[in-house]
């Protein structure tokens, strides 16, 4: 099964918003299978923003993902990374449509609330980056047979 790496950003858990972002990921029908709370240091923020850390903005993201704790979450389920991406909205949440994560908390395009893995080769990455294999929770999901069919669950 998919599984993909998210994190409530220092906003979202400031406002006190990772209650309600959690629940959006269970309603959906996403499993939890990693979660905790973390200080992003910047060698951690160099390593998940590889593929940023020369842009012009970097300074500026450092400072935001390093001003506070983050919740870290691995989620599973068919298809999970496109899933939370779609969830999540494009990064601009003045931008990002209602229904949206980002477009129905926040008007930012740095203060956007959530991270999620944006393929399943990141996903892997990141995962590996916050999570050690023990932090990984494997168990049988008693409503697992209700979320989508055995020929969906891979
Ligand atoms: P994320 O990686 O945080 O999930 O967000 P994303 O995929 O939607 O956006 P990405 O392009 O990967 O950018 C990572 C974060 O950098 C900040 N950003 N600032 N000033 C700018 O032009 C700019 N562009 C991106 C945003 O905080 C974005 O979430
Ligand atoms: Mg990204």
């Amino acid at each position: 099964m998919e599984r993909t790496l998210i994190l409530f950003k220092p906003d979202a858990v400031q406002r006190r918003l990772s209650g309600r972002l959690l629940t959006r990921l269970e309603d959906k029908g996403l499993k939890i299978v990693g979660l905790k709370m973390l200080r992003v240091t910047k060698e951690l923020s160099a390593k998940h923003y590889a593929e940023h850390v020369t842009k012009p903005f970097y300074p500026l993201l450092e400072e935001f993902i390093t001003s506070g704790p983050v919740v870290a979450l691995v989620a599973e389920g068919p298809q999970a990374v496109a899933v939370v991406r779609g969830m999540m909205g494009p990064t601009n949440g003045a931008q990002a449509a209602p229904g949206t994560i980002r477009g129905d908390f926040g008007v930012s395009r740095q203060m956007n609330l959530m991270h999620g893995s944006d393929s399943v080769e990141a996903a892997t990455k990141e995962i590996a980056v916050y999570f050690k294999p023990e932090e990984l929770i494997s168990y049988e999901s008693t409503l697992a047979g209700w979320v989508c069919a055995a020929d969906e669950a891979k």
